[in-house]
């Protein structure tokens, strides 16, 4: 038996002064989670001395692995140097904006923040602001971070005002949210008919906190022409697939290009970042130019943007993403061979670098939120994620969260990965 006090021992302090023991619910699993030590390429080591092959790479940000590149480094460092934080605008800042404009295709014009939390909050700002309509409608179980406007209850709520899904949330915030579920393009016809006072369609193209589930065919396309219909923006949140299914994001890859689009994660090769931006008449609404107000003591943290450009400018060098889509390939390939094996009901989705073995009950791949639900998902919790760390494999503790391949995994890490999960599918 692994020897796990070091963790145990961490997580009675961490119960002492912070709320569950962790910094994010997430990261909350029983009867203790694991605390990491140190983190290598594919790797991380924990408080016990468990070396795991990470798929959860803090959710999404690594995409080049545990470590950064030494030309981010020394842009880090240099910027280091060079002072941490002026309050005042830099040529970096311009360069990183540049760098996004010249890639995401409907990107015209953007504001750097801190999270994707502050992102998809002030792309609905803006798009208030913009329309002067106060509604929103979202997808049923995507997820846009943990602001009070999207923390809206689950359950379908076509054509109803939402309800909220935290304590603390005023129920007068959340009814101007309306939900739908994914990949049903009439339902947001339906709200857009009955409703004259939609502000945006705020979606994620792909939903990552739900699976992965990819759009249909055609859905995408429907929405772009049902928004533009009906007057009203359509905001797509690549928080999760911004700068990983492509360079230029899902938008890209699909093809449909949305009036506002929100990044995070990949962007800030791990460093705290989020960005809102899109059609330049909307953005220009933005405080200073325009009326909508938006700020931030570390927004556009020179730090960050070191980072977050120079490793964008490794992605494309080194075509990191031709390695982590090929690898992330096999891995669903393998993992659906193990799958017919040991599970045959069970399923597995994913795109590009990422991937998921859904615990379906009839082997269909979800298409919505409340596909997902109908999976063991307390399978999931209680008793696979320990199975797949005792067999050295860091998963996130939950159906909900997708997974991602890095830059730093090999095809030994997928082979070795694939008789973990043959072991504890069996
Ligand atoms: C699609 C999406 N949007 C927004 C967010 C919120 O981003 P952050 O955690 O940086 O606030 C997340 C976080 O997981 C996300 O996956």
């Amino acid at each position: 038996m692994t020897d796990r006090s070091g963790s145990k021992d961490l997580f009675d302090r961490a119960m002492q002064v912070m709320p569950g023991g962790v910094s994010s619910p997430v990261r909350s699993v029983e009867p203790y989670p694991f605390f990491v030590e140190s983190g290598d390429g594919a790797y991380v080591t924990t408080e016990d001395g468990d070396r795991l092959v990470d798929y959860c790479m803090g959710y999404g940000p690594l995409l080049l692995g545990h470590g950064l590149p030494h030309e981010v480094r020394e842009a880090v460092d240099a910027q280091i140097d060079d002072g941490v934080l002026y309050g005042a605008p830099t040529e970096l800042e311009v360069e990183f904006a540049e760098h996004v404009v010249d890639r995401v295709p409907s990107m015209e014009m953007l504001r750097l923040v801190n999270t994707g939390t502050e992102a998809t909050m002030s792309a609905v700002r803006a798009a208030r602001g913009y329309t002067g309509d106060d509604k929103i409608v979202k997808v049923e179980g995507g997820f846009h971070g943990a602001h009070d406007g999207v923390l809206v209850e689950g359950g379908s709520g076509l054509s109803t005002l939402g309800t909220p899904d935290s304590a603390g949330v005023p129920r007068s915030f959340t009814r101007h949210t309306l939900q739908v579920p994914f990949n049903d393009a009439d339902a947001v016809e339906r709200v857009l008919e009955e409703f004259d006072d939609v502000a945006c369609v705020l979606v994620e193209p792909m939903m990552g906190n739900c699976g992965p589930v990819e759009p249909d065919d055609g859905y995408l396309e429907r929405l772009r022409e049902l928004t533009q219909e009906h007057g009203v923006l359509l905001v797509f949140d690549e928080v999760i697939t911004g700068f990983r299914l492509d360079l230029g994001g899902a938008q890209q890859r699909y093809g449909v290009e949305p009036d506002l689009t929100t990044l995070g994660k990949v962007a800030g090769a791990g460093f705290p970042i989020g960005v809102f931006g899109g059609r330049r008449d909307v953005m220009r609404e933005v405080a200073p130019a325009g009326d909508v107000y938006q700020a931030g003591t570390f927004s556009g943290h020179p730090v960050t943007v070191a980072a977050g450009l120079e490793s964008l400018r490794f992605v494309e060098r080194e075509d990191v993403l031709g390695y982590v889509d090929s690898l992330g390939s096999k891995l669903r390939s393998g993992l659906s061979d193990v799958v017919e094996d040991t599970r045959p009901e069970y399923t597995v989705g994913g795109v590009a670098s990422i991937f998921k073995v859904f615990f379906t009950p009839d082997g269909e791949l979800p298409r919505d939120r409340d596909d997902v639900d109908r999976c063991d998902t307390e399978r999931w919790r209680r008793i696979f994620w320990t199975e797949m760390r005792d067999e050295g494999v860091f998963l996130p503790p939950s159906q909900y969260e997708s997974q991602f391949v890095s830059y730093s995994h090999t095809e030994e890490d997928v082979e070795e990965t694939l008789e973990a999960y043959d072991e504890a599918l069996r």
